[in-house]
This record gives structure tokens, C-alpha cells and sequence, in this order.
């Protein structure tokens, strides 16, 4: 008999990173304090809920339109004006997706031909590489380097060249917590219009800045018409769970993934939806409140983390603090310690090796990703418990 799978299938296994489930699991057998996988344990703005069971019971219970419903397709362009200055027809230049997930994976299927390249930046967030592939497309890795999680500029150029179609830029930044400085920006985009490329944002952490401030690639001179903008609700709002996201850009590019969306779920939830629009007409305090929150958490967690003897790259942005594991846990490498973890010491962590380069299996060795958007008791809680570690 014939392999059962096919040959997309085989090509993806290896992105298939086992490694969330697994310590999923490793969390539930030994009742370790799970800081692992980035979802907070506390829901989102209570009104929010409210408006998503309201929609429900008022029957908002069938297919919304492909694009998305009118009043978040409006509330997302209301919002990229208010926050950035940028002007969308929310008619033409916004699509809603099933999450940012499914954004990028109609963005790579909609705009790379097989054998075009896509610029991303290493660590790399998981679905890239694996969006990547399904198109056909090759990733053209950018490795930004610790402390500062810097890229070299003339790293960044060398990945330029005649098959480049997409840069993807991912900004805040998962694993790391950076945020692209303007200065980056201006090479990222300069870079795009000199070889006439197109670039994809992941900004789904925009809201949630501690240190600096979110600029929008579209928002550089020459950028709004080569750029597609990804952000969503989950981390925003804290309900990951709701899976509602959008891409904006100038209307033939929306078109484009607007045709790859409609055959891979033709819409997205409408309840959700609803929820999302309310949220993003939020006042701006209250969002910035959401961020001041997760800021104290971040403190919490990286302050005991150094104080436990861990090299702590201290993120200015989203759930997570990446650390270097080294001076706790000489000569052991990240998935060693991130398996033995649990059991030792009751603490579920993701080791940052996933989020590099298969082919390089020195890259992030004893690096190691912690979620904070937890409860500050239960921060303080892996903290206790990870003052257990020992030779
Ligand atoms: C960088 C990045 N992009 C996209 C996503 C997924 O977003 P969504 O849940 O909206 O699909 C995540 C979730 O962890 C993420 O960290």
C-alpha cells in the first residue's frame, strides 16, 4: 500500500511542533504550574462576554458575510485610523479571519507562487515556516540576536534577492517581547520598496507594549500599498479562544486573500465578531489599562527569574519573557531542561529551540520562553517552585 499521507502532509510534519502538547500534557500528569503555551487563566472585559452571548440569543447564529460583519469590518478600520492615521474602506481593505492563524496562511497561499521566498525574522513564531510550506514558498530566516534581539542590517539585505515576495514581519515580537524600533522599520521598508516587495505584519501583541511604542509598518512613507496588516481580538481582549482576526490592505491585495479564506472556512464566527467590534471601540485607557497589568506581571515574573540566577532578556511587549538557562542549569540544553522541569519542579516552560531553524540544532540551545499572563499568585507560585531547582 501506498504512504496514507500526503506529500503536503510529510512536508509539514516537521513543523508540527509536539513540543506545546507535550508539555501540555507533562502540565496535567504532574500538576505543574503551566507557563507554557501563551493564553491567560483569567477571561477578558466581562462586557465583551456579554455582548458575545447577547448576539447569540439575539440569533446573530448564522454565516456572517465572507468578509466579515459590516460593524467589525468597521470597527477595524475606525481603530487602524484612530491608533495609526491609516485610512481603510472597510468595504474593500479589511477582511476578518478565523484569527491571525488563518490570516497568515491566506496571505502565504493568496500572494507566493512555489519558489518564492519569504523574509522572516528568527525566532520565528511556529506557524510561518509551516505557512510557508503549504504555499510552496521558502523562508529566508533573519536572526535577531540577544540581548536586544537585534538583527544585523547587513543580514537583513543579504536576504533580499530575485525570489523575494513577502517580508514577514512579526512586531511585537513572539518569543522574544521586542519591539521593532522605528530605525528597523525604516530598513525593513526601505529594503521592500527598493526590490518591490510586499510585506505582512503580525501585530496581534499591538495593545499589549510595556516599554516603546507599536508602529505599524504601513505606516512608513511608501508602505501602506505594499503592506497587509494581521492583528486579532485574543490577545488584545484576552479571549484567545475566539479565533477573530483581520488582515488590511489596499483592495486588490484584500481581494487576493479574500479568495484563499473563502475555501479554507469562508467566514468567521459571527457572535465573536459582534464581541470584537465592541471591544475595539473601547476607550484607549482601557486598553492601555490591559497593558499596565501585564506589565506588573512581566515585572513579577522576571524579577524572580534574575533573582533565581537566570540571564532574563526582560521583553518590552507581549506574554513572554525569554530566558538564558545557562547559569541555572550548566550544560543543559533547553528541551532537557524544559522536559525535566515538571517533574523537578512542578513549572511547565517551552524551550525557545522551537522556534528556530530545525536544520540548526544549536540555535536558541539554552534558551528558554516563560508565559506571564497569569495570575500574579500563580507567577508567584512557579517562582516558589522553581527555587527547588538544584544540581
Ligand atoms: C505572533 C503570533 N501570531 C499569531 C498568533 C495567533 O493568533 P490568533 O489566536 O489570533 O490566531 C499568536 C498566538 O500565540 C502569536 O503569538
Amino acid at each position: 500500500m501506498g504512504s496514507r499521507d500526503s506529500y503536503l502532509a510529510r512536508r509539514l510534519r516537521p513543523f508540527t511542533t509536539t513540543i506545546f502538547a507535550t508539555m501540555s500534557e507533562l502540565a496535567a500528569d504532574t500538576g505543574a504550574v503551566n507557563l507554557g503555551q501563551g493564553f491567560p487563566d483569567t477571561d477578558g472585559p466581562a462586557e465583551l462576554r456579554e455582548v458575545a452571548v447577547a448576539a447569540i440569543r439575539e440569533g446573530h447564529n448564522q454565516y456572517a458575510p465572507g468578509a466579515g460583519t459590516p460593524e467589525l469590518r468597521r470597527a477595524v478600520a475606525a481603530h487602524q485610523r484612530a491608533w495609526y492615521g491609516l485610512d481603510l474602506d472597510p468595504e474593500t481593505e479589511v477582511l476578518v479571519t478565523v484569527g491571525a492563524t488563518e490570516a497568515i496562511a491566506a496571505v502565504m497561499l493568496a500572494l507566493c507562487e512555489p519558489g518564492d521566498e519569504v523574509v522572516m525574522f528568527e525566532p520565528t513564531y511556529d506557524s510561518y515556516a509551516a505557512c510557508a510550506a503549504m504555499a510552496g514558498a521558502v523562508p529566508r530566516l533573519v536572526r535577531l540576536h540577544p540581548p536586544g534581539w537585534s538583527f544585523r542590517p547587513e543580514d537583513l539585505e543579504a536576504a533580499f534577492g530575485p525570489r523575494t515576495k513577502l517580508v514577514l514581519l512579526n512586531s511585537p515580537h513572539n518569543p522574544t517581547g521586542k519591539v521593532f524600533s522605528q530605525e528597523e522599520l525604516e530598513q525593513v521598508a526601505a529594503l521592500c520598496r527598493a526590490h518591490d516587495v510586499l510585506a505582512a505584519t503580525d501585530e496581534v501583541y499591538e495593545h499589549l507594549v510595556f516599554d516603546g511604542a507599536h508602529v505599524p509598518l504601513a505606516t512608513l512613507p511608501g508602505m501602506a500599498e505594499r503592506t497587509l496588516t494581521i492583528s486579532s481580538g485574543g490577545k488584545t481582549f484576552s479571549f484567545t479562544g475566539w479565533k477573530v482576526g483581520w488582515v488590511c490592505a489596499a483592495a486588490p491585495l484584500v481581494a487576493a486573500v479574500r479568495a484563499a479564506k473563502q475555501f479554507l472556512t469562508y467566514t468567521s464566527p459571527a457572535p465573536f465578531q459582534l464581541a470584537v467590534a465592541h471591544g475595539l471601540g473601547l476607550p484607549p485607557e482601557t486598553l492601555r489599562t490591559f497593558a499596565t497589568e501585564l506589565a506588573a506581571k512581566r515585572d513579577v515574573l522576571c524579577d524572580g527569574l534574575a533573582a533565581l540566577g537566570y540571564e532574563v532578556f526582560r521583553p518590552s511587549a507581549t506574554y513572554f519573557a525569554t530566558t538564558d538557562i545557562a547559569p541555572v542549569a550548566p550544560g543543559l540544553r533547553a528541551e532537557e531542561f524544559c522536559l525535566a522541569l515538571p517533574r523537578r519542579c512542578g513549572v511547565v516552560a517551552i524551550p525557545s529551540s522551537v522556534f528556530y531553524d530545525p536544520a540548526d540544532p544549536d540555535a536558541g540551545r539554552t534558551l528558554v520562553r516563560w508565559a506571564f499572563c497569569k495570575r500574579e499568585p500563580v507567577l508567584r507560585d512557579a517562582l516558589g517552585r522553581l527555587a527547588s531547582w538544584g544540581p
